[in-house]
């Protein structure tokens, strides 16, 4: 286990359901929320993504202690699911109720990513990245309502930063993220009533991530860093302490929030340097 940012099993009794939990930053977050003692499901279309996850995380808890009713790292399960599928969707959180008794915690973190000039981009490309990042999102908040309400659970979305200004080459994932953090205030207004928590985390440009190995070419890999005030990429790990942060009750009065966790790249767009 890395190091302890936060009390020791403070998700302990917590159920998550993370799409996208097999690979990258979202596998980050399903991990972190098993270290701090939530059983995760791992969602996403790759049951090799999401057996190699899985497979960390129950190696990671049999390390810790070899007594299951002691240690403080959740269990992980995989099941496969596309995002765009409502059929597959509710079929994966009926597996999950069936696995872990419940499920409180939903991240939705599948996304779809490439770079395309608007004029390039043909109308399934634009549909395919908003059927998985927004309607997917969509499609899983809707499955989860019953077992969310039930449970006075959250739900945690995850966003991006690029549609708060003009991305080139970023006009499918804009429309699509910014449709997602809608769907989040949107969402916290509506199911607050029940208890539902509906937030969001909008990361800035993540290291050793899928997409900045699609977004961002080497050659101006250096320059994006030196625009970020922090002066360096964010690390899956600070995108994993802010969800932990989130989903545990020290944010219970957190509601239709969207975080943005970017070193302050966004805000220093418009800076010469
Ligand atoms: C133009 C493209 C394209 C490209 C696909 N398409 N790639 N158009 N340039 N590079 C078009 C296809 O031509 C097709 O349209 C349509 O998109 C659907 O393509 P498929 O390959 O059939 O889709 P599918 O198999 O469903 O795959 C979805 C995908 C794929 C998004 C295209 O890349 C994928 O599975 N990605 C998941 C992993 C990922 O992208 N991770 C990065 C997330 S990062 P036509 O018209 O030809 O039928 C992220 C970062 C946000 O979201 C912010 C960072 C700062
Ligand atoms: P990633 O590893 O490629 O994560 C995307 C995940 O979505 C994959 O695990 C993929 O798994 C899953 N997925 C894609 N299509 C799906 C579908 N139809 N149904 C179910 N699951 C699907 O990329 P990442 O860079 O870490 O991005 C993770 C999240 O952070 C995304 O929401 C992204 O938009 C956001 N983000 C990333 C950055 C960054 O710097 N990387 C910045 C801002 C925001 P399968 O292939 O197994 O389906």
């Amino acid at each position: 286990m890395g190091q302890l940012v936060f009390h020791q099993g403070i998700l302990k009794d917590h159920v998550a359901f993370v799409t996208g939990g097999g690979t990258g930053i979202t596998g980050g977050v399903a991990h972190a929320l098993a270290e701090a003692g939530a059983n995760v499901a791992l969602v996403s279309r790759s049951i090799e993504h999401l057996e190699t996850a899985a497979k960390a995380i129950n190696e990671a808890r049999v390390r810790e202690g070899s007594d299951p009713e002691s240690t403080s790292i959740g269990e992980a399960f995989a099941v496969a699911a596309d995002v765009r599928k409502p059929e597959e969707v509710e079929k994966a959180i009926a597996a999950t109720i069936e696995r872990f008794g419940k499920i409180d915690i939903v991240v939705n973190g599948a996304a779809g990513n490439f770079l395309c000039t608007a004029e390039e981009l043909s109308p399934n490309g634009f549909g395919t990245v908003v059927d998985i990042d927004l309607k997917g999102t969509f499609n899983i908040c809707r499955a989860a309502f019953a077992e969310l309400k039930k449970n006075r659970g959250q739900i945690l979305n995850i966003s991006a930063t690029l549609h708060y200004l003009g991305t080139p080459m970023q006009l499918h994932v804009s429309a699509a993220k910014a449709g997602v953090d809608a769907l989040t205030k949107n969402l916290a207004v509506e199911w607050g009533h029940y208890g539902i928590r509906v937030n969001a985390i909008a990361p800035g440009p993540i290291e050793d991530t899928e997409g900045i190995k699609r977004l961002v070419p080497e050659p101006i890999k250096e320059k994006i860093r030196q625009r970020v005030p922090l002066g360096r990429f964010g690390l899956i790990k600070d995108i994993e302490n802010a969800a932990v942060f989130l989903c545990s009750d020290a944010a219970s009065y957190i509601n239709g929030a969207i975080i943005v966790v970017d070193g302050g790249h966004w805000l220093a767009s418009n800076s010469l340097r």
